[in-house]
């Protein structure tokens, strides 16, 4: 096994059903996830649901159902979904999980520990639908002159007895932390966001609730709950078995990365290495902020009915295609757009007509012109050798963009060496060949079957049943798809030995239609 690798995404908070946003979030956690299992990594790979606070108490009461019926419920959505979106993870936490409260109860008395809590008043602004507190002057006046969040939420001016964590205490640590290691919060946008907002001096944080019971309970104070983000925060560890020393824990421990929204990404890089560093607890090595997703340019909202469920979606278009759309068309860590007939178009001219057509139309002339036999080393000319040193350039290229969280720029090269192979096609013409030159036809079939092998196993983490399907196909070992499978210069040779032959192909990668209410 490799070196480990830690990645979770933010638990989703389920006062509803899930939302094409947090799908997005869970895609491409995943498509990272199977990237660094395909490059040989030991991945661990957590996600969840965040079951507490006040935004949940107050969804409740309004359903007339009680919080835990809420989360039982709503939790179940996100885990379907987590499924219908082919996610392979490792780990569903929840907050509500005994487990958890033990951790969080231990993360707060090591801090407590410390001496970094003490008991004081709160008095100020609260937004319930980020559960953020803000500053007067963060805050920003909406249509009517009234006061909204930097989020454009409402907020409500709150006063209550409750333990506060030193923050203002860990700034320079912070500000230290950020100049030592650059590469903790990415993109570099959102870096620049955190270190002016750090600058411009800590308050100590609030980190405790009386007006309401649905949270963990603090430690030795039965009347306080914590603050949902200090019980949500630790569920990164609760998975690994903390407080318990365990293997996991030293195993896993600091995540690699937590790939999280760019709304949240204060209590990523502020509150939780913070958190951390009170507890004498190793920091995560990343902390991602990746943009937002957006329908046709404007925000979801359910007052625009834009809000879109992603397993409707998926069901429509099949669950790679919303993958590799999401993945090739948002410049990861910008904002990104999405709609039907986008994911339609881009789908059917990149899947469906330039590789599917290419991996078709190879397979297809190998079982017809050869009778579905391989042949190893075949005469080559400069043409093949060329096209399969672009196709090996173009793969490494996108793997090293993949490596940094460029998705598009990574599938952009993919695509490059698409059309290069159809050009290639083209410009051989092996339906003419097989009378005029069968055995340089023969040679041409097979240096396309390399090439499609190859990019077939680059691309599998974004679209993995589809590449599976045809990786079948092809006669590729299921244990074997890694990409160490496109460095084998020998395996073609052992999968003629095997007595491998190609059966007729059928297409893995359909054209897609827009539906009928989807028609502009
Ligand atoms: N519960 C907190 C996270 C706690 S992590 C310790 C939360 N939940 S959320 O349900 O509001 O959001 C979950 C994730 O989905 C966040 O990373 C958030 O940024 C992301 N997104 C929510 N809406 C989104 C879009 N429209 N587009 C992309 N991501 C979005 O925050």
């Amino acid at each position: 096994m490799g070196e480990p690798f830690y990645i979770t995404t933010a638990i989703a908070y389920p006062n509803g059903k899930p939302h094409i946003g947090h799908a997005y979030e869970w895609i491409a956690a995943d498509v990272i996830a199977r990237f660094q299992r395909a490059q040989g990594r030991d991945v661990r790979f957590q996600t969840g649901t965040d079951e507490h606070g006040l935004k949940m108490a107050q969804k409740a009461r309004e359903l007339g159902v009680t919080p835990r019926q809420l989360c039982d419920e709503m939790t179940e959505h996100f885990r379907a979904m987590a499924d219908a979106l082919n996610m392979s993870y490792d780990v569903f936490q929840r907050t509500t999980d005994e487990a958890h409260y033990r951790a969080s109860q231990a993360i707060w008395q090591a801090m407590a520990d410390k001496g970094d809590l003490y008991l004081d008043r709160y008095e100020g602004w609260y937004s319930v639908r980020d559960e953020a507190f803000y500053d007067e002057s963060e805050l920003i006046a909406g249509d009517d002159g009234v006061k909204l969040s930097p989020q454009g939420t409402p907020v409500e001016w709150q006063v209550e007895e409750s333990w506060f964590f030193r923050l203002s205490k860990y700034q320079k640590p912070l500000l230290d932390l950020y100049e030592a290691h650059p590469e903790f919060i990415q993109p570099e946008s959102r870096r620049n966001e955190v270190i002016r907002f750090v600058e411009g001096g800590l308050r100590d944080l609030s980190v405790s609730r009386t007006s309401f019971d649905w949270g963990v309970p603090v430690p030795g104070s039965p009347n306080h709950v914590m603050y949902v983000w200090v019980d949500a925060l630790t569920n990164y560890l609760t998975g690994l078995g903390y407080p318990d020393k365990t293997p996991e824990l030293e195993k896993w421990w600091p995540a690699d990365i937590h790939l999280i929204g760019k709304d949240i990404v204060r209590f990523h890089t502020v509150y939780w290495p913070a958190f951390l560093m009170s507890a004498d607890l190793p920091l995560p090595k990343l902390v991602f902020g990746h943009g937002f997703l957006l329908h046709r340019g404007e925000k979801m909202s359910k007052s625009l009915g834009n809000v879109v469920d992603p397993l409707e979606l998926a069901q429509t278009f099949g669950v790679d295609s919303l993958r590799y759309f999401l993945m090739r068309e948002v410049s990861f860590g910008n904002d990104g757009s999405y709609s039907a007939e986008a994911i339609v178009t881009r789908c059917n001219a990149e899947l469906a007509n330039s590789f599917g057509n290419l991996a078709q139309r190879t397979l297809s002339m190998i079982f017809k012109n050869m009778g579905g036999a391989l042949k190893n080393e075949l005469p080559q000319n400069n043409a093949d050798v060329e096209l399969l040193g672009t196709v090996g350039g173009l793969i490494s290229a996108m793997q090293e963009r993949f490596a940094g969280y460029d998705f598009s720029g990574g599938l952009d090269h993919w695509m490059q060496a698409v059309f290069r192979c159809n050009a290639y096609v083209d410009e051989q013409a092996p339906w003419t060949l097989r009378k005029t030159d069968p055995a340089r036809m023969e040679a041409v079939l097979m240096t396309l079957f390399r090439a499609v092998h190859d990019l077939a196993h680059a691309v599998r983490p974004v679209v993995p049943t589809a590449i599976d399907a045809l990786l079948d196909q092809m006669g590729s070992a299921p244990d074997a798809r890694t990409f160490a499978a496109i460095d084998n210069t020998g395996w073609v040779s052992d999968l003629i030995a095997s007595g491998f032959t190609l059966s007729q192909p059928t297409g893995v990668f359909p054209r897609l239609e827009l539906p009928a209410d989807e028609v502009a």
